[in-house]
């Protein structure tokens, strides 16, 4: 264990907060020590994944754990699945390369998003139309309280966009250690309907694409616009794309008409970044803080110095312009600490 432990190495951001108490756990065993640990100590616990979904607005003052459990298992479910299992601390585009060297089908589209294996379930991670719910069997957690296991399938996790049982009721309450996936071994699903990923698989010259150009596609899209964390601090989309009732979207798109929204019963989601770009943030440097140049949603540690008071500042002052201009209220998707 660590005393006074900067935390820069492991937040995406690269926010130079420190944690009183710091340990890395390889093990169960170890992490229901350290638990004991902090309960001992009445210590508040931090679980840090691959802190590529947190801002750290001020030092920690108790034990951050951070999760390295690895390994990764299989079992054939029948001619065309195989369940995979990973354990919380793989990292999640390792893990979608190794799922796509053995040819199983279903992750593809989700290379290349930051972070660990074990937080992919709490805000149901999304790219290019999948998202993990679309191919979870069920994840094993630890109960904070009783440091029982537990097991969730597909329902009790209650994925909804960006958002999970994990990030509801049961937040604070459980700690991920594995996640099993249902992949297809044959017979994949390919999923290109969404728009950039047909022109990027045009550009590269495929037309009937295997699961790996798809892969190979979202790669290209998403290096060409989104920032690389290790080398400029960012957590990725930093706030949710608004829902907002059919109504308001019809009265916004009297005044712009070239709002854009994907309407879904009585509703319409609206990407952030268009209203952040149109409130004339895109690109935007204050001191330390940034939005990128090519993504608005993503708000970057332009210098490497900025401090985590900073950018919840920043993000601030783009929810009031938003806000005051379209009358929409952007949430935060990164968890402020
Ligand atoms: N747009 C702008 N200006 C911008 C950014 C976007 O006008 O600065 C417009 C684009 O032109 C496009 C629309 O907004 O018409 C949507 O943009 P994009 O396809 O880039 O996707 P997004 O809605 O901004 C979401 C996810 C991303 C995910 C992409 C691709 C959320 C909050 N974000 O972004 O997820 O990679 O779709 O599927 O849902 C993440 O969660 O960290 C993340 C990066």
């Amino acid at each position: 264990m660590q005393e006074n432990f900067s935390l820069k190495p492991y937040n995406t951001f690269g926010v130079d907060a420190k944690a009183k108490y710091f340990i890395e756990v390889q093990s169960l065993e170890q992490l229901r020590d350290s638990i004991n640990y902090a309960k001992d100590h009445n210590l508040q616990i931090l679980f840090l994944g691959g802190g590529s979904n947190i801002l750290l607005t001020k030092d920690f003052d108790g034990l951050a754990i951070k999760l390295n459990l690895k390994g990764i298992s299989e079992e054939n479910l029948n001619e065309n699945e195989a369940a995979v299992t990973a354990k919380s601390g793989e990292n999640w585009h390792e893990f979608v390369m190794y799922t796509l060297e053995k040819n199983y089908g279903g992750l593809e589209n989700l290379s290349l998003i930051p972070g660990n294996v074990g937080t992919s379930p709490m805000q149901n991670i999304g790219a290019y139309g999948t998202e993990i719910k679309d191919v979870f069997v069920s994840c094993t957690v630890l109960d904070l309280e009783t440091l029982e296991l537990k097991t969730f399938n597909l329902d009790e996790c209650r994925f909804g966009y960006r958002d999970s049982i994990f990030k509801q009721e049961g937040k604070g309450k459980y700690v991920i250690l594995e996640v099993s996936f249902k992949l297809t071994k044959k017979d994949h699903h390919i999923k290109t309907e969404y728009g950039a990923i047909k022109t990027e698989l045009e550009n590269l010259g495929i037309t009937s694409p295997t699961i790996q150009d798809v892969s190979k596609a979202v790669i290209n899209i998403r290096q060409s616009k989104l920032p690389d964390p290790k080398e400029m601090g960012n957590a990725g989309s930093f706030f949710k794309n608004p829902t907002i009732p059919l109504i308001q979207f019809e009265d916004l798109k009297q005044r712009f008409e070239n709002i854009q929204g994907y309407p879904n019963d009585d509703v319409v989601k609206v990407p952030a970044g268009w209203l952040i770009e149109q409130c004339g943030w895109k690109g935007k440097q204050i001191g330390n803080v940034a939005s990128h140049k090519l993504q608005a949603l993503v708000i970057v540690n332009a210098t490497g110095n900025a401090t985590g008071k900073e950018i919840f500042d920043f993000s601030t002052g783009i929810i009031d312009s938003v806000k005051e201009k379209f009358g929409i209220e952007l949430e935060r998707e990164v968890n402020i600490l």
